[in-house]
């Protein structure tokens, strides 16, 4: 047990278990396009990250403009890698691990979804849930992460509040429980009802910062004179509306939000300022904080003395000059300080931590301490992959990070023989940060190198790396393969002999992974042989934590 004290950034003491009960890390999840950014930024206000409004899409405007950290980026005007970002608001130390937006996303944005403790799931009050976001939801729900949702751009005319939880509900098969309700939309959207404190508040479409102006806050609840006044013609509607989801929502219940069976849901408007204030205040008190991480010789507590923690991303070419690779790592226990040795166990040396980075957007800083929940860079001198374990003592194994389905697969040939050492330098490099995923013929044959990748994205940057460190222009041919899955157990390979459209290969592990072209062909083999058991993970049993 930790009894130790820690000073903090504050100057504050607090012991190593209240630095780790005062940290929510999270990251968003959301469809291009449905405020991310937005929402993020405005969180940032409240903490004092940034001063301004439009902040952070300014710095990203301006690295657009003048960062040629990663060429690629900049040609294709998106943002390739993750970042995290942290700050300090009523005593919580938030810290929000950023997944790229783009459409296309790449491995990396569900891998960071490992580190998180919890997630908000962003959504469009005029679209709902989309594709994307119903993929990212299926990570959060693979590790049984509390989800919470925040339904945006209420200030617009979108669904009917009542379908929208319906959607959640039946496309994504967890109970929705609002824990405010909106009072009209678009033009006439006047506030929100928060159904815990029984009291209105109202937009009064000014810009909505951290304190609500008292005339915004109406108290007396549903049939009081305060609400008839304040709402007029709203209050009837409101009040159906209301009796509707006590008669048939689901209970709110804590524990069920903590498992991930059942996710509060939030309205308002990022672009606005409305509602982020109050949404940010419940998240905070009933989201968790870093819990017990699942470990091969059993839970390691948050508040052990011991440091320990795992890569969960490595991003090359951060500073183009030096061609450096910094890896990412969520700390699960102990404390982190600069300058202290740790053991990568996989390698089983000793690793000094002394050019630790904090990671906020694209701008470093020396980070002196992290806690369970905080995320570190540590420069990779080219030993860490994905998954790794770093840990001062008892050398154990975090479950690692399982390699999630491509949807993308091509071929990969180089012209020139003699670039063949290279490319395969290259590519066992690559495939060990996890730039992309590599499947071969059984039996070890090298013949035929195919790499996979959740979005075409992964291959560009694949692409652009290789000729970039290693002087190789590998010809890639896309191949129609959509879907990856991993057979579980013993089965018997002749099923796959003469099937063109769902071939057998092994993974860069050795395991045995289907490729197919289509989900239907997959269900047919599937129906012929009810005994073949499939995952869509490489090992799926290693996504959760000790609860
Ligand atoms: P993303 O990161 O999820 O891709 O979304 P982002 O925040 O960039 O927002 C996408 C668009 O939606 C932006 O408009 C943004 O202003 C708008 N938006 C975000 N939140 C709200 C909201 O609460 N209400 C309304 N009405 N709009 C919202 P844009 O025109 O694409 O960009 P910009 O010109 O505003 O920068």
């Amino acid at each position: 047990m930790a009894t130790e004290a820690t000073t903090s950034d504050a100057g504050s003491t607090r012991s190593l278990r209240e630095e780790v009960e005062r940290r929510r890390t999270f990251a968003i999840i959301s469809h291009p396009d449905a405020g991310k950014t937005t929402l993020t930024e405005k969180l940032l206000l409240f903490g004092g990250a940034v001063r301004e409004a439009g902040a952070v899409r300014a710095r990203r405007a301006e690295k657009h403009a003048t960062s040629d950290w990663l060429e690629l980026e900049k040609q294709r005007g998106i943002s390739v890698s993750s970042s995290v970002m942290h700050f300090d608001h009523d005593g919580f130390r938030v810290n929000i691990l950023d997944t790229p937006g783009h459409k296309d996303f790449s491995e990396d944005t569900y891998r960071t979804l490992t580190a998180a403790d919890s997630a908000v799931m962003l959504i469009d009050a005029a679209k709902g849930v989309e594709n994307q976001t119903r993929k990212l939801f299926e990570v959060c729900r693979m590790r049984g992460i509390p989800i919470f949702t925040f339904v945006n751009k209420m200030d617009r005319f979108g669904r009917d509040p009542l379908e929208l939880m319906g959607e959640i509900e039946e496309v994504l098969g967890i109970d929705a429980v609002p824990v405010n309700w909106p009072v009209g939309e678009g033009k006439d959207f006047r506030g929100v009802y928060d159904r815990l404190n029984e009291k209105l508040i109202l937009f009064s479409g000014g810009n909505h910062g951290r304190d609500l102006l008292d005339e915004d806050i109406v108290e007396g609840g549903l049939g009081s004179d305060a609400f008839a006044k304040a709402l007029g013609d709203q209050a009837e509607p409101l009040a159906e509306s209301l009796e509707l989801l006590d008669g048939a929502g689901a209970e709110f219940s804590l524990d069920r939000v903590s498992k991930g069976e059942l996710t509060p849901m939030f309205f308002g408007s990022a672009l606005t300022n409305f509602g982020v204030s109050p949404f940010l205040d419940r998240f905070l008190e009933m989201a968790p904080c870093p819990p017990a991480r699942e470990s091969d010789r059993g839970p390691i507590d948050p508040a052990s003395d011991a440091f320990s923690g795992f890569v969960f991303k490595i991003q090359a070419n951060m500073d183009r000059d030096h061609r450096d690779r910094v890896a990412f790592v969520r700390v699960c226990s102990g404390r982190f300080s600069k300058g202290n040795t740790t053991r990568h166990v996989r390698s089983k040396k000793p690793i000094r931590m002394a050019n630790s980075t904090l990671l906020m957007g694209r701008d470093r800083a020396e980070m002196a301490e992290a806690f369970a929940g905080d995320v570190i860079g540590l420069f990779d001198p080219g030993v860490f992959g994905i998954g790794d374990t770093l840990c001062d003592e008892g050398d154990f194994n975090f479950p690692g990070i399982p390699s999630f389905s491509p949807e993308c697969f091509v071929r990969v040939e180089v012209a020139a023989v003699k670039k063949r050492k290279s490319l395969e330098k290259g590519i066992d490099q690559l495939v060990q940060e996890g730039a992309v995923q590599l499947f071969r013929e059984p039996g070890g044959g090298s013949a035929t190198l195919i790499l996979g990748a959740v979005g075409q994205l992964q291959f560009d940057v694949f692409r652009h790396r290789l000729q970039g460190e290693y002087g190789v222009e590998p010809g890639l041919t896309p191949l129609d393969y959509r879907l990856a899955r991993w057979p579980q157990g013993e089965f018997d390979e002749d099923i796959f002999r003469f099937s063109e459209r769902v071939r057998i290969f092994e993974d860069r592990d050795r395991r045995p992974v289907l490729l197919a072209k289509s989900e239907w062909d997959l269900k047919r083999i599937e129906e012929k042989h009810p005994e073949l058991k499939l995952a869509e993970t490489a090992d799926p049993s290693r996504l959760t934590s000790a609860s």
